[in-house]
C-alpha cells in the first residue's frame, strides 16, 4: 500500500478516536511506514497519552519504534489496516452490498494469520465479519459472514430460515475421477482439480533441507510456506469429514563447521499447526518404528556411546510421524458408512483381523525403491485400508516413486499422483504397467504423457 494512504489512515483512526489531532504533513505524507514512524517519534506525539497502542500498527509507547508490524514479521502478504480494508471493499462491490455496510476496524490474529474486517450499518451496529487469510489476500468464505447473512441483517429479517436452510441434508458425494499421474508443481496442480474429489491423502512431504541435494528451500519459513499452500489446496479437494495422513519428522541439520552445533527442527509439530490453522482436526499420532539398526545411519548418538557423559546423550532416531488429520465436518464418522450408496463395497473394505492396535506400527522402511526417500509400501497400504473405501480417490501431491498409487492400485483404490520431479515420473511410467488393477491406456496423465504404450497394453488395446 502507498504509505500516504497509509498515514492518512492512520489519520482516520484518530479522527474515529475522536482525537483532535494537528498532523504535520511530514507525517500525512510519509514515503513509508518507517519514514511515518520516524516522524511521529521526532514530532513528540507519541508521548501523548492515548497513544498507548494504535491498533493493527503495533506501535507501542515508550517501545522500540524501530519495531517491524507483526503482520511484516510473518511475512504476510496483507500487512496493513487499509489493505484489509481494500480487499473487504472488493468483495463488498462484488456482491452488491459496497454501499449498504460500514467498515470497522480491522485486526490482524496472527496465531491464525487472519485479518478480521467488522462489516456495520450506518448506525454502527455489527452485522458480519469478513476474515481474510493474511498470507494470500483470500476472503476465507467459511469463516466469513454468508452475504444472505449481511443481508437478512442488514434489512432486519428473520434469520432463522436461512440457517435451517444452511442445515440441508448432505449427500455422500462420488469421486469422478480416474487414475491420474501429473507432472509439476502441486500446487498449481490441486488448484484444477475439482472441490471434493478426493476422498483421502496420504503423503510425505519433501524434507528441509536433510540433504542439500535434495533440498529447494533455503529457509525453513519458506519451506513451511509451501506447505502450508498444499495443506489449504487439499482443504478444498478433499470430502468433507475425510483423512490427510502426513509421514513427517523432525530434520537434523548437520553443524556448518566444528565449532558449530548441530541442529533439529521438529518439523511434525510446525506441520500441525498449520494444519489446525487450515480447518483440520488432528485425530492421531501414529508412530512408524523401523528396525534399531535404521537409525544409526544419522550418526546421532554415536558421540554419546563413546563416551558416556552426562548431557551429551541423544537419542537415535528409529521413527517417523504419522499424523492423521480430518477435514472439519459436523459429520460424523458413522455418516459416511451409513450413507456410502454401496454396502457391498462397505463390507468389502471391512478390515480384517490383524490390524494395528495401538499406535506404534512396526514396518521395516523401504527397500530397493528408485527414490532416495521412498516409504514402504506397507505403511501406504495400512494408511489406505483404514481410512478409505474400496474405489476411493488417493491422492498423494509429492508421489515420489508413486508408492502411493502402487498400494492404492493394489488396495482397489483410484490414485491421483504429483511430482515434480520428471525422473520420478519416468519411474511412476515405467513401473505403473506392472501395477495391479490399473490399465495403463486409462490413467490421465498431465503435462507427461507417454509417447508410447508398453508393448502389453499395446496388445491388450488391440484385442479389444
Ligand atoms: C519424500 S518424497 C516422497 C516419496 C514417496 N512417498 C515415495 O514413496 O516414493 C517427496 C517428493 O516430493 C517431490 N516434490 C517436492 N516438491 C514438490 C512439489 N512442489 N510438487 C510436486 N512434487 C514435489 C520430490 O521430488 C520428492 O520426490
Amino acid at each position: 500500500m502507498k504509505t500516504a494512504e497509509r498515514s492518512k489512515h492512520c489519520c482516520e483512526y484518530y479522527q474515529s478516536l475522536e482525537v483532535a489531532f494537528n498532523f504535520p504533513s511530514e507525517i500525512e505524507y510519509a514515503a513509508d511506514l518507517k519514514a511515518f514512524r520516524s516522524a511521529l517519534i521526532s514530532s513528540n506525539l507519541l508521548s501523548t497519552p492515548f497513544l498507548t497502542i494504535i491498533k493493527g500498527y503495533d506501535f507501542v509507547q515508550g517501545g522500540n519504534m524501530e519495531r517491524e508490524l507483526v503482520s511484516e514479521k510473518r511475512g504476510y502478504l496483507v500487512i496493513t489496516v487499509a489493505q484489509a480494508k481494500e480487499i473487504v471493499t472488493n468483495w463488498l462491490s462484488e456482491i452488491d452490498l459496497f454501499n449498504a455496510t460500514q467498515l470497522g476496524l480491522p485486526e490482524v490474529d496472527d496465531r491464525y494469520h487472519i485479518w478480521r474486517v467488522p462489516l456495520c450499518t450506518d448506525a454502527g451496529n455489527k452485522v458480519g465479519e469478513v476474515v481474510i487469510d493474511a498470507y494470500t489476500t483470500e476472503i476465507l468464505p467459511d469463516k466469513t459472514t454468508r452475504p444472505e447473512i449481511i443481508t437478512v441483517r442488514l434489512l432486519k429479517q428473520d434469520e432463522s430460515k436461512l440457517v435451517k436452510r444452511k442445515k440441508q441434508k448432505k449427500e455422500y458425494k462420488i469421486s469422478k475421477l480416474r487414475n491420474t499421474v501429473g507432472f509439476g508443481d502441486c500446487v498449481g496442480l490441486i488448484e484444477d482439480m475439482p472441490t471434493e474429489s478426493v476422498d483421502l491423502i496420504f503423503t510425505s512431504p519433501p524434507y528441509f533441507n536433510a540433504r542439500p541435494e535434495y533440498s529447494e528451500f533455503e529457509e525453513y519459513e519458506t519451506y513451511l510456506f509451501k506447505m502450508r499452500q498444499v495443506i489449504k489446496r487439499c482443504h478444498r479437494v478433499l470430502n468433507e469429514g475425510r483423512f490427510f495422513v502426513i509421514n513427517v519428522s523432525p530434520v537434523l541439520l548437520r553443524r556448518a563447521s566444528r565449532s558449530e552445533a548441530s541442529k533439529r527442527i521438529a518439523v511434525p509439530f510446525d506441520i500441525h499447526r498449520i494444519f489446525i490453522e487450515e480447518g483440520y482436526d488432528f485425530i492421531d499420532d501414529i508412530i512408524w518404528l523401523k528396525p534399531e539398526g535404521a537409525g544409526w545411519a544419522t550418526g546421532r548418538g554415536r558421540r554419546f556411546a563413546a563416551d558416556r557423559n552426562p548431557l551429551q546423550y541423544k537419542a537415535v532416531p528409529v521413527t517417523e510421524y504419522v499424523l492423521v488429520y480430518r477435514k472439519q465436518t459436523d459429520l460424523l464418522i458413522d455418516w459416511h458408512i451409513r450413507n456410502h450408496p454401496d454396502k457391498e463395497v462397505v463390507k468389502e473394505s471391512k478390515i480384517l483381523d490383524g490390524y494395528e492396535r495401538t499406535n506404534v506400527w512396526k514396518i521395516n522402511p523401504a527397500t530397493g525403491s528408485k527414490h532416495p526417500a521412498a516409504f514402504p509400501r506397507e505403511l501406504a497400504e495400512k494408511v489406505i485400508a483404514y481410512y478409505s473405501f474400496k474405489g476411493d480417490v488417493v491422492l498423494d501431491p509429492f508421489a515420489g516413486s508413486g508408492t502411493v498409487g502402487v498400494a492404492a492400485a493394489s488396495s482397489g483404490r483410484r490414485f491421483v499422483l504429483f511430482e515434480n520431479n520428471f525422473d520420478y515420473v519416468e519411474t511412476m511410467q515405467q513401473a505403473l504397467p506392472t501395477w495391479k488393477n490399473v490399465k495403463f491406456s486409462s490413467v490421465m496423465w498431465i503435462n507427461c504423457k507417454p509417447s508410447e504404450l508398453p508393448p502389453e497394453q499395446i496388445e491388450i488395446q488391440l484385442e479389444s
